[in-house]
This record gives structure tokens, sequence and C-alpha cells, in this order.
């Protein structure tokens, strides 16, 4: 049997696992004193290059463009005066309490209340999963205390994306805490450090902060539960030696995929090193572990480019279409939503008029927003009802199969809103199951929207949350699309479920997934829309789960193409879910346009518009349906941003190369802004004629940019000036290769 059989012995057969490690320890120590075992794991450009100190320590020595002879990778801890560096800043998985004194990645107190930890390298395997994955597992050992972590790293090699995440296993008498216990710990060497972060409120999502790290600590994090990422989602990119622009420099792009509090450390070390450390936040959470059970941490996903901010938001949006998001490759629903059309005050009857608006229009699907239930304590406005999930008597008299009928009648969708992790304390639920909802017991209520969030580490809760969404499915059949919603944080937090407190915030977590997990085995395409007040719980953890998300509520088209345009950097149009509203100034063509550059719908009274307005959105499905597969699916390529340019443009060029689609908006109302020059596109093939048009043109206008044939060449070195300006705030610019 050789190390890496060894290391796919399933974790149940515990004894045996113990004997296997003790033979990979004994085999693997002489080895790795003997020849400084170097674990190059690589992509398509990249290597992350871990080796093995002489004292059996796992450490990083690389991560930048990959070697072609392998040979050469023992020669980087030298080259980069590591091999001097017995403190161990650059350990793979700091342990605390031992000789590395700097931020650790794990710390743990064990069963004696002792709280060192020292991992040394015991194997590590890799396994092929497919011709694009790779799985490399590496097994480390305290020599003291019977406690165990193993350290993944899946590549997707043509991505050139990483997922990292460790599995912690101890085997000492009882319970040992662990009071941190993060999914990465990577080390980085560059001159200079430049952290690109985020940060928001409702209706702000994703304002960007640049700035170069010192030393010392710089700490992403939040502590809010749920709604999480309200403050600070967890995307970020660290640029390396200069700041990066879009298609210039080396820059680190990452995501943690945890819909919880999680931490991200950005340490400067005495040696000019930045030392990372990503994972779950261990404020109030230190997590009570079993002996024997596995503890696996959320993964932490990263892409390396050499080639600026661009093609770091290439690779991810690739990896996640192919691997993360729900039906990334498959198609999307354009939708008429009624949340801002009507708020809470609706019947059967005005829903039946929407619908029919809704075959009007053209789009997809109708999907009915807030307010549908609650009996006793209707859900008239946003202060009762929260968890008493059957239609309201009076609203909807002939139940949900009333607008699902009247949705086929019309050759259209139907969808739901709903908000199963959430109770209002004015609602039967909360009356039947004080003990199911998280408050501090002594403690007076306090309250986020009017309501409270229900305890997902219970499994009874858990329980309720699936068969709530389930049986709306069983129900309603024809039942086509959910809106999942979670409007907000989690205040006193507190289970009556939990032994132990602290291990309340992640299992939290753990039980939301679970609930998602079943959902997903017996839904595995339906489309789910994640919603949290907005951009609240945008991640990777929760949008594997998911086909598509809310970036904000915040509809103001001119705010949109900020907020979707940094939201791109991390995830692929077709999961941007943008609304049409009636929020801003802005005409109609420009909100439209602007919703189109990711997944479209509307939220407007179709009775109100006139005619040829009414004929401009009809129009507009249609152009995006014709352009939908280069949105969705294509790549992005962003030309000019909306922060330090009057016309903001990007475009989406299909896998082929045949069809595109630029966006431009004008992003600055003073006098006499506007396009003065050709805007250079990217990504179409240079050897091939486009035919060039303006599309979406609004009932009645002419196009004024010079339409014809052109070269790919000409386009991406010269370009078109779209003539964005007063007048023309917003043009669309279709491209078609000739055959
Ligand atoms: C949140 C969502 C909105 C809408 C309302 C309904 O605020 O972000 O889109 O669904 O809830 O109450």
């Amino acid at each position: 049997m050789t190390n890496n059989e060894l290391m796919n012995i399933p974790n149940s057969k515990c004894l045996l696992r113990i004997i296997a490690f003790a033979v990979v320890f004994i085999a693997t120590v002489s080895t790795a004193t003997a020849q400084h075992v170097t674990i190059p794991i690589e992509t398509k450009s990249n290597a992350l290059v871990l080796q093995v100190s002489p004292e059996n320590y796992l450490n990083m020595v690389y991560f930048g463009k990959k070697l072609a002879d392998k040979k050469e990778y023992n020669q980087l801890a030298d080259s980069y005066g590591l091999s001097h560096n017995t403190d161990g800043y650059n350990s793979a998985y700091t342990s605390a309490g031992a000789r590395n004194l700097l931020e650790p990645a794990i710390a743990v107190t064990h069963v004696d209340g002792n709280k060192s930890l020292d991992l040394k390298y015991v194997s590590v395997s890799t396994t092929k999963v497919s011709d694009d994955i790779a799985l490399t597992s590496i097994s480390l050992r305290d020599s003291v205390y019977n406690f165990d972590v193993i350290l993944n790293y899946k590549t997707y090699f043509n991505e050139d994306v990483t997922e990292q995440w460790s599995v912690i296993t101890q085997h000492e008498k009882s319970n040992v805490v662990l009071d941190k216990y993060a999914s990465a710990n990577l080390y980085l060497q560059a001159g200079s450090y430049w952290l690109r972060h985020y940060h928001g409120d409702w209706a702000k999502e994703m304002r960007p902060e640049e700035e170069q790290l010192n030393h010392g600590i710089k700490t992403l994090d939040t502590k809010l539960g749920t709604r999480a990422d309200l403050f600070q989602p967890p995307a970020f990119m660290v640029s390396l030696n200069k700041n990066s622009t879009e298609d210039d420099g080396e820059v680190l792009a990452a995501n943690l995929e945890w819909s919880g509090n999680y931490r991200m450390d950005f340490e400067v070390d005495p040696t000019n090193n930045l030392r990372l450390v990503a994972g779950i936040n261990n404020y109030a959470a230190g997590y009570v572990l079993k002996p024997g059970v596995d503890f696996t941490t959320p993964k932490f996903v990263y892409t390396l480019s050499h080639n600026g901010k661009g093609a770091a938001s290439r690779n991810l949006q690739t990896w996640a279409r192919k691997y993360q998001i729900v039906d990334g490759e498959g198609p999307r629903l354009t939708l008429l939503n009624n949340w801002e059309s009507t708020y809470f005050t609706f019947d059967e009857n005005k829903l039946a008029g929407i619908l029919k608006d809704t075959k009007t229009l053209g789009v997809d699907l109708f999907l009915l927003d807030d307010g549908w239930f609650g009996n006793k304590y209707p859900r008239n406005d946003d202060h009762q009802g929260l968890g008493d999930w059957q239609p309201n008597k009076a609203k909807l008299p002939d139940d949900i199969a009333f607008l699902t009928k009247a949705a086929s009648e019309n050759g259209v969708k139907f969808g739901i809103w709903v908000e199963p992790e959430m109770v209002n304390p004015k609602s039967e639920l909360y009356e039947k199951h004080p003990d199911w909802v998280v408050k501090q017991p002594q403690r007076p209520e306090y309250y986020m929207r009017n309501q409270l969030v229900l305890d997902l580490s219970n499994p009874k809760v858990q329980d309720f949350v699936f068969n709530i969404v389930d049986g709306l499915f069983t129900k309603n059949p024809d039942l086509a699309y959910i809106k999942w919603d979670c409007n907000s944080v989690i205040y006193d937090a507190y289970s009556a479920y939990e032994k132990s407190q602290s291990n309340f915030y992640t299992d939290y977590v753990f039980g939301l997934y679970k609930v998602l997990d079943r959902l997903r085995a017996k839904y595995p395409k339906v489309p789910l829309m994640l919603c949290s007040g907005g951009g609240g719980r945008v991640d990777y953890g929760a949008l594997k789960y998911f086909t598509e998300y809310w970036p904000s509520d915040n509809t103001e088209p001119l705010e949109r193409i900020f907020i979707q345009w940094e939201y791109s950097y991390f995830y692929p149009a077709l999961a941007s879910s943008n609304h049409v509203t009636d929020w801003g100034k802005e005409p109609l063509k420009f909100r439209v346009d602007v919703a189109m550059m990711g997944k479209l719908g509307f939220d407007i009274v179709v009775g109100k518009l006139k005619p040829d307005e009414l004929a401009f959105c009809q129009q507009s499905v249609k152009t995006y349906k014709e352009f939908s597969e280069a949105i969705w699916h294509g790549d992005q390529y962003r030309l000019q941003d909306p922060w330090s340019n009057d016309v903001a443009s990007l475009m989406y060029v299909d896998s082929n190369q045949n069809n595109a689609i630029m966006f431009n908006y004008l992003v600055n109302n003073r006098y006499d802004t506007g396009s003065k020059l050709p805007i250079r596109m990217k990504g179409l093939n240079p050897d091939k004629n486009y035919s060039v048009s303006e599309v979406n043109l609004f009932p009645g206008a002419k196009s004024t940019i010079t339409e014809g044939t052109y070269s790919g060449q000409f386009l991406m070195t010269v370009g078109i000036n779209p003539d964005v300006r007063e007048g023309r705030t917003s043009v669309l610019i279709g491209l078609k290769m000739q055959k």
C-alpha cells in the first residue's frame, strides 16, 4: 500500500486510520528529513509550492507562475531566503501555542486544558478527480496530542482556481475546543501588497476601498451571524508588487465559501512577507469538537492572475459557472416581480392582472414577493406573519394553485418569495415554538425589521424550514422559482438547543447548508434567488445552492452600475438579478440597459407604461435573449470603469467570439461630458470581421454611431465611439462575426 492509498482510508475506520497514520508518519519522517519533500500544486499558469522543513514542518515557499522544470521548485526556499526562517512564519497552517508566534490558523484547548499545538507533516496524496480537477491532501499531526489536520487543495487546472480547506479530527479522551479553525493560511512574497476590499450597508453594497498593507494585521470580518455580509462581504483582491489594473499586474482574487461570520487576517510579517489567514470567525465561536468527529472547514477559493483584475475575475466567473453556481451553464428566466409595484397590497385579482402583464411584457416568469401569507397575523406589512407560511385567505382565497393555473393560462411561469429562516414575534410560529427562536432568555428582545432568526442549529427547525419550501413545491408542482430572503442579522445570540453556546454561530450555517443540501437533492436545478435584504449574503458558500443573487435593494440605475461592476469581479453576470424599477430619475432606456448587463427582470407597473415604453421593453426582452449567450456564458471585459471615467463601458463576448455586446453608460452628468474618443474593445477575434450596430434603441431613435463592418483588430486597436452624451446616456452596441 502506498502512502497515497493510506491517505484515502475512510475516516470512520478510526483504528485502522490511526495505525495507517503511524505507518505513514514513520515512513515520511525519514524521507522528509532526507529529501525536503517538496509539494508543487499546479494549475495551468501557477504553482503553489509547499515544502517540508528539516524539522518536519510544512511550509509554503511559493505562489506564482509555474516553472517548466519541477526540480527547480526545490530551490525556491533558498532563493526567497525562507530556509533560514525557523520560526515558521511561512507555515502552511500555523498552529498556536508552539514556536510560531504570529497569527495562527488553528488554536486548540486540549482535553487537559493545554493550549499548545505543533503540527508536523505526515504524508501527501494527490487524486485526479477529472481532466480539470485534482485534489491534493496533506496530513499533519501533533506529536504529543492525538490531533490531526488534513489540508486540502482542490485545483481547477484550466480556470487557475484553487479551493482550500482543512479537516480537523481529534482522538483525545474527550471533547476539545477549537479556538480558531481557519480554512487557509497562505504566504505571499512581494515588494508590496495592495488590498481591495468592500464595505457597505443596506442599499450601499460593494463599495470598494484599496490600500497598501503595512506591517501589522488588517482584518476583514463579520460578526452579524446571518445577513452576514451586510457591512463587508468575504470577497477581496490582493495585488502584488504594485497595485494591479484591469489588465496589468499580479493579483490574487478570493472568496470564502461561508454564509456566516468570517475572518480574514492579512499580516505583513517581520520579513515583509504577507501571511493570509482566512476562515470562520472565531469570535464567540470556540467550537467544541467530540473525539472521532471530522470538522470540515468551509472552502476558501482563490485565483492568481498575472494580467490584472480582469483576468482574475474571468477565472472566478468561469469556475463559478462550471462548478459552483447551480446550473451555471444553463439558461436563466427573465421575470416580472411585484415587490415595488404593489408592496403588501394585492389580492388574487390584482395578481391575475400582473400575470397578464408578464405575458404582455414577454418575460418568462412572474415572481410574487412578500405579503402572501399569514392568517391569524396577516402579513400586510413587515410587523407580523413571518413564519406562518399559509396563504392568506383574504388575498388568496383560491390558494397558490390559482396563481400557478393563471400563469400557465398566460404561458408564463410562476415563482414565490419566502424568508423561511425568520419569524415575527407576532406570529403563530413564535407562539407555538418560542424555543426555536434565537434570543437571550433573560433579556428583552431586540429586532431588525421587526423579526427574529430561527435557530437552524436545531434539527427540528431544519426540518421545519425544509418542509416549508418542500411543501410549496409538492403542493404546487408548477412552482418554477423561489426567492429566498434573509432580512435580519442575529442579535442576542443564544440557542435553546445547543449544549455549547459557542458552537451556535458555526452550527447555524451548517444547519442552513443541511437544509439547502436536502432541497437541492430533491430539486437539483429549480431556480432559487439568494436575497438578503439586498446583498447581505452574497458568497460562494450560499451560491452553491442558488442560481442567482439579489445584489441590492438599491435599483437606482446609476448606483447599480457601480454595484454590479464590483460584484462582477467575483461573480458571473448570469447570477446577478437586475430589475428595472422606478428608482431614480434616469430614462426608462437607461434603466433597462443597466439591468440587461446581468440577469434581466422588471419590477414596474406594466399598465402605466406609455405605448412606446411598452414597445421598448418588449423589444428589450427580445434583444436580451439575442445576446443572452454572451451575457450569461461568455467572457466579460471591462473597458472603462465608472469610478474614473465619464462613461462606463464593458462588454461580453461569447465563447466562440461570434457574438458580443458592449454596454456604455454616462455616469457623470456635468456639462458636455460623454465619450469623446473611440473605446477599445477586448476579447474579439482580431482576424475576423464583425458587423457592428447599435441595439436596443428607443422607438423612433436613430443610431448616431458609425455602424458597419470592422475587423476585430480594428475594434480592439482603435475601437468605436458609442457617442454617449446627454440625450444618449446609455448605448448598447451589438457585434456579430461575419462568416
Ligand atoms: C427584502 C428584499 C426585497 C423584498 C422585501 C420584501 O427587503 O431585499 O427585495 O423582497 O424584502 O419584504
